[in-house]
Order: structure tokens, then C-alpha cells, then sequence
């Protein structure tokens, strides 16, 4: 039998590619740097699926090119915002990602990035790396403690439950904001409250929600105003979520302390953006789910969500399963 034709976007750890080299025939971009769309648009045409990653969109445009043997689109993410969802379910073909293999691996980041930015770790460092270190300062990087502090989370889902659990580990109030409200959450402490509240009440704001046409740009100057001036935003979930400038100028002028940052506005965020020219910000290049053993499962996930589609079974996890009727 033929073998179906799939073009992975990028290099996925090998685990995942031997997976899908025994059954497909596959085209991998090899460059570090995303396909450029021509490219996609070429290599795609006549492709029974597709692996791909947050960086390429999958629009109806690029549908229309692949063709209609097109069987599977499997993202290797948890976020699947890079995919026009509804064009593909208009044309029945189901979408997989990569949820729950990542969320410990998230929650470790954010909470990472929490820490440092509480004790502005970074800035330490870079002081000892310059030769500043002169003596012990009774008045040098002082922060603020993390243990007892009220922590913000927007978007309780797996990562931002996650997030909490390592939150009431120290002793943190924990408020959230969410659709509806979560009874594992709150069987920790967390309290469901609304988001001007969390905003206000909150030492630490840490999002954990999907990009929509909801949550883009949800945190605004308006947002960043209700904040406290020593408060901390850590995004861990997409850029397009908070107003680049309008961070830019709440931590310029002092009404929020610091952010720290695993996603931004545009993405990469280049070397002059205004955003760098600062010193209370953590800028990280997008590398939440970046641990080798969670790599490794996410692109098990992927490749199994790849041939499902390709052999005509459901995807193990799908985003669109209306496509199933
Ligand atoms: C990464 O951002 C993901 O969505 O998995």
C-alpha cells in the first residue's frame, strides 16, 4: 500500500520521527527557522497530513493548497491558536495537539520565572557578572517574599491548577479568574473571584488562558492601572494576551514592579525592542513545555495524533471532535 505523504514542519525530537518514519513518507523542514510559507505552500500540496508547530499558520489558504486527500492537521502544542480550527472542520479534517504531557513542565516555568522575578535574580546576576559586588548591602536587591503572598491566576485549567498546587506549597493565597469555577482549586484554597479584583488584589498575576478574540490583549493599560505598583505579571501562555506598550510604559513609569515573560508580543521579540531596554523584566524565548523527557512525550503525542488521522481513526486528542458527527 502506498505510504501516506506528511510534511513535518520543523525537527521534533527523534523519538517521535522514528514513530512516524515507519508508516509515512516524510518531508522535514531541517532549518532552525520556521518553514517560510512559500515553501510550506509547495511542499504541502498533495500532503495527507501535517505536523506542525506554533509557529506556522494553518489557514484556508494553505488548505486549499494541500488539497482535499488532506486527512489530519497534528499540532505540536498544547495552544492550537496558529490553526483556523473552524476552516478545517468545515472540510471534516481533525486537529490534534498535545494537551496534559506539558502542564507539570509549564507550571515549573511560570513558577520559575515568579521566583526570579520576586527576587530579581536576574538582576543579581548581571550586577556580579559586571564586577559591582563590593560588600554585603543591608539595602541591595531587595524584593519581595513570595511565601504568604497573594497570587493571581487567569485561566484555571491543567497548567493554571498546576500553577496554584505549587503556589499552596507556599502558603499563598491563591485567587482565580476563570470561566466557570474549579473544585480541585478550591479544595486547595484557591477563591474564584472576578478579574478586577484578582487584578487589584493580587502580588503576583500569572496567565494561563488560550489566545481568543477574548483573552487577546486582555491585559491592557487599563488592566495594568488596577495592578498594584508592586505587583508582578508573568505570562507563560500566549504574547498577544497583554499589550506590549502598554507594558512597556506601566514598567517604565512604576504602576506595576516587574513581568516576567515566556511568550510576548511580536514573537521573537527583537533585540531593540523597548521591552529590553529595561531592567525589571524577564524575557524568556517560549520555552515552557522545553524539558527533554516533556519534548520527547509531545512528540509521541503528535505523531500519534498524525496517525491516527492518516489510518482513519480518532485522534487520541482532538480539538475539533464535531468532526466526528
Ligand atoms: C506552547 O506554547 C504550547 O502551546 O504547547
Amino acid at each position: 500500500m502506498k505510504r501516506p505523504y506528511v510534511v513535518v514542519t520543523r525537527r521534533i525530537p527523534q523519538v517521535g520521527l522514528d514513530m512516524l518514519n515507519e508508516e509515512a513518507l516524510v518531508r522535514v523542514w531541517p532549518e532552525e527557522t520556521p518553514i517560510p510559507r512559500k515553501v510550506m505552500l509547495s511542499w504541502a500540496q498533495g500532503a495527507d497530513g501535517l505536523l506542525t508547530l506554533l509557529t506556522e499558520p494553518v489557514d484556508e489558504a494553505l488548505l486549499e493548497a494541500i488539497g482535499p486527500q488532506l486527512r489530519v492537521i497534528s499540532n505540536f502544542a498544547v495552544g492550537y491558536d496558529n490553526v483556523d480550527v473552524a476552516a478545517c472542520t468545515r472540510r471534516g479534517i481533525p486537529v490534534g495537539n498535545t494537551p496534559g504531557v506539558l502542564t507539570e513542565t509549564t507550571a515549573d516555568l511560570a513558577f520559575a520565572l515568579l521566583m526570579a522575578a520576586a527576587r530579581r535574580l536576574l538582576e543579581a546576576d548581571r550586577f556580579v557578572r559586571a564586577g559591582k559586588w563590593r560588600t554585603w548591602m543591608p539595602l541591595g536587591f531587595l524584593g519581595v517574599d513570595i511565601h504568604g503572598s497573594s497570587v493571581g491566576i487567569i485561566g484555571m485549567g491543567r497548567i493554571g491548577y498546576a500553577l496554584a498546587r505549587r503556589c499552596a506549597g507556599f502558603d499563598c493565597r491563591i485567587l482565580y479568574y476563570n470561566h466557570h469555577t474549579h473544585p480541585q482549586a478550591e479544595a486547595i484554597g484557591a477563591q474564584y473571584v472576578d478579574l478586577d479584583t484578582l487584578l487589584t488584589e493580587s502580588d503576583f498575576v500569572s496567565i494561563h488562558a488560550p489566545l481568543t478574540l477574548e483573552t487577546e490583549r486582555l491585559i491592557d493599560e487599563k488592566a495594568l492601572r488596577k495592578m498594584k505598583r508592586t505587583a508582578v505579571l508573568i505570562n507563560t501562555a500566549r504574547g498577544k494576551i497583554v499589550d506590549s506598550e502598554a507594558l512597556y510604559r506601566a514598567l517604565r513609569d512604576g504602576v506595576i514592579a516587574y513581568a516576567a515573560l515566556d511568550v510576548t508580543d511580536p514573537e521573537p521579540l527583537p533585540v531593540d525592542h523597548p521591552l529590553l531596554m529595561l531592567d525589571n523584566i524577564i524575557v524568556a524565548p517560549h520555552i515552557g513545555s522545553a524539558s527533554v523527557a516533556t519534548r520527547d512525550r509531545m512528540a509521541l503525542m503528535a505523531v500519534r495524533n498524525l496517525l491516527a488521522g492518516l489510518r482513519g481513526e480518532r485522534l487520541p486528542a482532538c480539538v475539533n471532535p464535531e468532526v466526528y458527527g
